[in-house]
């Protein structure tokens, strides 16, 4: 079924049970009513009656003013609302309408009823049978009153009976139903005209949702569920919203590892073609004696170099790959990093001078470091590799400073060289970046790696490394070196 059939269905459920007893509720307490003030009424007559009846002739004993007459005239009167009115001795021996006169004449009441009455009771019956006296007239249910009559001095005079049929109550009890009916029809009407209006407004907020779904299916996670009210559906719009919002990143994470995964097997190739088209040119040079004898040699050179530069591309690869997945353990220890620096420094010296490059070394007598000794060689040794690289008659400072506040230890490596506009900055961390793809030189390693490597490493190690740099002007790096203790609380805390 549907949903808006469902709701609706229920709030109908819902008002027509209440309606339904109100009405029973309303009718009960409506005829009970009505009985009540027959009753009421009956009584009050008799009660009028017995006023005047009770005047005793002081000469007979006898009730003085009640006579047949009387009785018809009160009856006539009365005839309207079909009262009966029927009047016995003590005895239960009836008096009025006319007595038989009979000597079989019986009493109208059972003789327990009799011993009710003159002790005093009166009896009430709505619409019984029981207890009624015999004789009457009617067989009809009648709601009746009879009452004894007592005088001043405590003696039962007469017992009177007022009774008046059920019909008259039960007719205005059916013009009672017919108009509880139509109010419950009317109600009913406009109960389902509400409930379709609420069921509506319920069941749209349930479409707005399924419509945003749909749109995800498709692809589209663009989508934003309007959010009414503060009820759950609300929330369920907000929480649609934010999956929605999560599903929209995720999909873009997944277009850009796509993409760098294309770049990245493009670029590779295209590293990989120079030199294998430089060792094919040269081999076919040989196969055909095309090349003069006194430079095969050469040649042979140049080959070996390109194979080379070949096998670093693919180790630098297979390492950073290595770095990225986690496969390369890092052995973090502690160590003076005098004695490593001053190593790459004297490595590296000869490559500095023959740029025209001043390579100088800054630090105090001790520098501890925590970290991988060979990985920080590898950072420090790119690094400033690459500082020669892109300076030219310049000078180069590796300064080293302990912060004893941090616990860490800083590393500053600043060249005055070409520098990198904004743009190249921003993606040196980059696989295969070159800023300047048409340099090419195989005496360093340009496959584009190196920083890549360097930053994977530095994230490894839980400590940070930044770059400033200036068009023109030279480029900075800051590596810092943090302590055992803060690398390991860096651990437990994710960044
Ligand atoms: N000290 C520097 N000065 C200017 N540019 C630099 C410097 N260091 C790195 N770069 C830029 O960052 C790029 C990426 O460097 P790197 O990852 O080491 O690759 P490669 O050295 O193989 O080109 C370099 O090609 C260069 O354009
Ligand atoms: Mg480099």
């Amino acid at each position: 079924m549907k949903l808006i059939y469902q709701y609706m269905l229920c709030f109908l459920l819902v008002v027509t049970t209440c309606l339904a007893v109100t009405a029973v509720a309303i009718y009960h307490y409506t005829e009970d009513l009505a009985y009540r003030h027959t009753l009421t009424e009956l009584e009050g007559y008799s009660d009028n009656l017995q006023k005047q009846a009770l005047k005793i002739d002081p000469a007979t004993g006898n009730i003085k003013n009640i006579t047949a007459e009387s009785l018809d005239l009160l009856q006539q009167t009365l005839a309207n609302d079909r009262i009966a009115i029927d009047l016995f001795d003590p005895d239960g021996y009836r008096l009025y309408p006319q007595p038989r006169g009979d000597k079989d004449q019986r009493p109208a009441f059972s003789p327990k009823i009799l011993k009710r009455l003159q002790d005093g009771e009166v009896i009430y019956s709505r619409n019984g049978q029981k207890n009624r006296p015999q004789g009457l007239k009617t067989q009809d249910p009648t709601t009746y009153v009879v009452k004894p009559w007592f005088n001043r001095d405590q003696q039962l005079k007469a017992i009177i009976y007022l009774g008046m049929p059920c019909v008259s109550i039960n007719t205005s009890m059916q013009n009672v139903r017919r108009k509880l009916l139509i109010t419950f029809l009317i109600s009913a009407i406009i109960a389902i005209v509400m409930s379709w209006f609420l069921a509506n407004f319920q069941v749209r907020k349930i479409e707005r949702l399924q419509k945003a779904t749909k749109q995800i299916k498709h692809g589209n996670f663009k989508v934003e569920v309007q959010q009414t009210g503060n009820d759950e559906i609300s929330d369920l719009a907000a929480d649609f919203n934010e999956m929605a919002h999560s599903l929209q990143l995720s999909n873009e994470e997944i277009q850009r590892q796509e993409r760098q995964n294309k770049e990245f097997m493009m670029n590779a190739s295209h590293e990989m073609r120079t030199p294998l088209t430089t060792i094919n040119g040269l081999l076919e040079g040989l196969a055909y004696d095309a090349i003069p004898k006194n430079l095969r040699a050469h040649s042979i050179d140049l080959m070996r170099d390109e194979t080379k530069r070949l096998i670093r591309l693919v180790n630098d690869n297979l390492d950073y790959e290595k770095i990225r997945t986690n496969q390369l353990p890092l052995n973090q220890t502690e160590f003076d990093a005098v004695q490593p620096l001053s190593n790459v420094v004297s490595q590296l010296q000869a490559s500095a001078k023959e740029a025209k490059n001043q390579l100088q070394l800054q630090l105090p007598p001790k520098l501890p470091v925590y970290a991988d000794y060979d990985r920080f060689i590898q950072i420090i040794f790119n690094i400033v590799q690459n500082a020669i690289q892109f300076t030219h008659q310049g000078k180069i400072l590796i300064d080293g400073q302990r912060l004893p506040k941090e616990a860490a230890t800083v590393i500053t490596i600043k060249d005055n060289g070409i520098g990198m506009t904004p743009a190249q900055l921003q993606n040196i961390w980059v696989r295969y970046y070159k800023a300047d793809p048409s340099r090419k030189s195989t005496k360093y390693s340009e496959s584009g790696l190196g920083l890549a490597i360097v930053h994977q490493l530095m994230e490894q190690h839980h400590d940070e490394i930044a770059v400033t740099s200036h068009f023109h002007q030279g480029t900075t790096f800051k590596l810092t070196f943090y302590d055992a203790a803060v690398i390991q609380k860096r651990q437990s805390s994710p960044r």
